[in-house]
């Protein structure tokens, strides 16, 4: 799977980490990738079952953890159902058998608060945009 990744995908990857940790992470010259925009967790915005403290946390993880494989891309366009989310990382799970429980249960909790059929796709920088998942 690693192999698969091509070093723009992990650059990427790497940049929205930072700009996650609140520092400036250009995606390119023209193209400022703003995380709060994607994996919002500000209080008084919609985060579901979720505390800003959980969301910020359950985002870190994700970012971190699930973007070894593939780009959020499909991760945000996903807009799954939360019955949908739980059936998705059940079988997902053979994926990334290291991750805790509880920090597994609570990025659960985070898909299912923002990548919904009530909320809209995030914009996300079109070479971004474009990625899509590895070959099962
Ligand atoms: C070890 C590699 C790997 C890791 C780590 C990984 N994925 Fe995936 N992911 C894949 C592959 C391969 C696919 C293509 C579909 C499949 O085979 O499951 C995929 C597809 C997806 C999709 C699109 C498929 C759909 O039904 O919507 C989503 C969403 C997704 N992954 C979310 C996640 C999340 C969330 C995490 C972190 C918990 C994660 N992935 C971690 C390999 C990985």
């Amino acid at each position: 799977m690693i192999k698969t990744m091509t070093a723009r995908v992990a650059a990427v990857a790497g940049m929205l980490a930072l700009s996650a940790m609140g520092m400036s992470a250009p995606v390119s010259a023209q193209e400022e990738f703003d995380v709060n925009k994607v994996f919002w967790c500000d209080a008084g915005t919609k985060t579901g079952e979720q505390t800003e403290a959980e969301c910020i946390a359950s985002r870190e993880a994700i970012l971190g953890q699930c973007t070894v494989c593939h780009a959020i891309t499909p991760i945000v366009k996903a807009q799954k159902d939360k019955k949908g989310w739980v059936a998705f990382m059940q079988t997902h799970k053979t994926r990334t058998p290291d991750i805790a429980d509880d920090v597994y249960s609570g990025m659960t909790t985070f898909l299912q608060g923002h990548y919904n059929p009530q909320n809209p796709v995030p914009k996300l920088p079109p070479e971004l945009d474009a990625l899509g998942v590895p070959p099962a």
